[in-house]
């Protein structure tokens, strides 16, 4: 009794869409290869937590979109930054970290590498001489930022961060997920990670992440993400591949929509104030232009009325679904009292800039001129509109 055959497709006739290898294992036809590769000498695959020719394929996609060597997936963006921390860090090291910070991220870094006796200072991202002056005068292994942060969309000067860690000997870590892969290629940045979840995937349905970087500095760490093991099915590496073939197209169809979104509620009475920066009155809007193609997708708001118009304008949208994430076809909305800092002090909750009265919104490929007149309608409702 034997297994039915396995179909076999020929090396000059292959499939126009890379094909998902949805197997745990693989196999080679006899004992010498399969210790061939596994000591190094022979190329293939043995099982899949370890590598698979479905993520491979992604890996390349990402690192080259991004301009590094290679890349590392893992099965959500929380689990890319904070095995990225985990594994360039040891004990005694010391991290920079930013009020403007994805809050997860925060909790890693003070909560999980606090434990394990890494110490980390938090600074505003606005503050540069601030990072530069702790750079020069305490030993740090990495400064971990974003830009634009989530969620009030602050622009990081990167040329002056990654110059001020190279002279220090420490490494830049960049949350790239809300600027994308085509953008910040161009800066001496160490390590990029990336949520998946958002414009990868671009439709709600997948979750990954990504760290992508020089060649040794992924060798360095990809033993470590095996034996951790947050790797990312074959299935959702084949979706987010499938993602990826309209990634520019749905990122910029966004921008344009987000800037049209920007600069319409910024002429609206009853909204207090509007951070995209792509808005000449955004404070780092020259910043914004020197280091990105775009400005990203998320405009966040904050509306006269405070919490109560807050939450009014966001029940009454009938387009935009409340939610957390961002980079999806449809446009989203999130009340600051769902993104709180509470973990920060009161200065750092100054930093930080959520207040109640705040809202991101992230924009979607649906027509323009319809999700202004859903915002009109919304803006009324919540009592906030001028009277007709
Ligand atoms: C900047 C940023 N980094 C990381 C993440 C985490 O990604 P995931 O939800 O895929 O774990 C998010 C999610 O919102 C994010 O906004």
């Amino acid at each position: 009794m034997n297994h039915p055959p396995i179909v076999a497709v020929a090396t000059d006739n292959r499939p126009l869409v890379a094909p998902i290898y949805q197997s745990v294992k693989f196999t080679f036809d006899d004992v010498v290869q399969t210790q061939r590769h596994s000591r190094g000498e022979r190329e293939g695959f043995a099982y899949s937590r370890v590598s698979n020719p479905t993520l491979q394929q992604l890996e390349l996609t990402l690192a080259q979109l991004q301009g590094r060597d290679a890349c590392l997936l893992t099965a959500s963006g929380v689990a890319a930054v904070n095995l990225a921390m985990l594994s360039l860090c040891k004990q005694g090291d010391h991290v920079v970290s930013f009020a403007e910070l994805y809050q997860p991220t925060r909790y890693m870094i003070r909560r999980l590498l606090g434990r394990y006796g890494v110490s980390h200072t938090i600074l505003s991202l606005e503050d540069i001489e601030g990072i530069e002056q702790l750079l020069a005068s305490t030993p740090t292994r990495l400064v971990m930022f974003e830009s634009p942060s989530n969620p009030v969309l602050k622009i990081a000067d990167i040329g002056r961060i990654t110059a001020a860690a190279r002279a220090h000997g420490a490494l830049t870590v960049m949350d790239n997920t809300f600027a994308g892969f085509h953008n910040h290629g161009q800066f001496d940045i160490d390590v990029y990670v990336h949520s998946l979840t958002k414009y990868a995937g671009g439709h709600g349905d997948v979750m990954g992440g990504a760290v992508i970087a020089r060649q040794e500095l992924i060798d360095a760490m990809r033993t470590d993400f095996i034996v951790m093991g947050a790797t990312l099915d074959p299935h959702a590496a084949f979706l987010i591949q499938r993602g990826m073939k309209t990634y520019a197209l749905r990122y910029e169809r966004q921008c344009d929509n987000a800037s049209k979104v920007a600069r319409w509620l910024a002429s609206q009475p009853g909204v207090a104030r509007v951070r995209y920066p792509g808005l000449a009155a955004h404070p780092q809007y020259a910043l914004a232009r020197a280091q990105m193609h775009d400005f990203g997708t998320v405009v966040t708001v904050d509306l006269e009325g405070g919490e109560t118009a807050v939450n009014r304008f966001s029940e009454a949208l009938r387009l935009f679904t409340i939610s957390a994430s961002l980079g999806s076809t449809e446009s989203l909305v999130q009340p600051g009292r769902l993104m709180w800092p509470s973990d920060l002090d009161a200065i750092q909750r100054q930093w930080a800039e959520i207040t109640a009265a705040t809202m991101r919104l992230s924009i979607g490929i649906e027509d323009v001129e319809d999700l202004l007149e859903d915002m009109r309608q919304a803006l009324h409702q919540a009592g906030r509109a001028a009277p007709v």
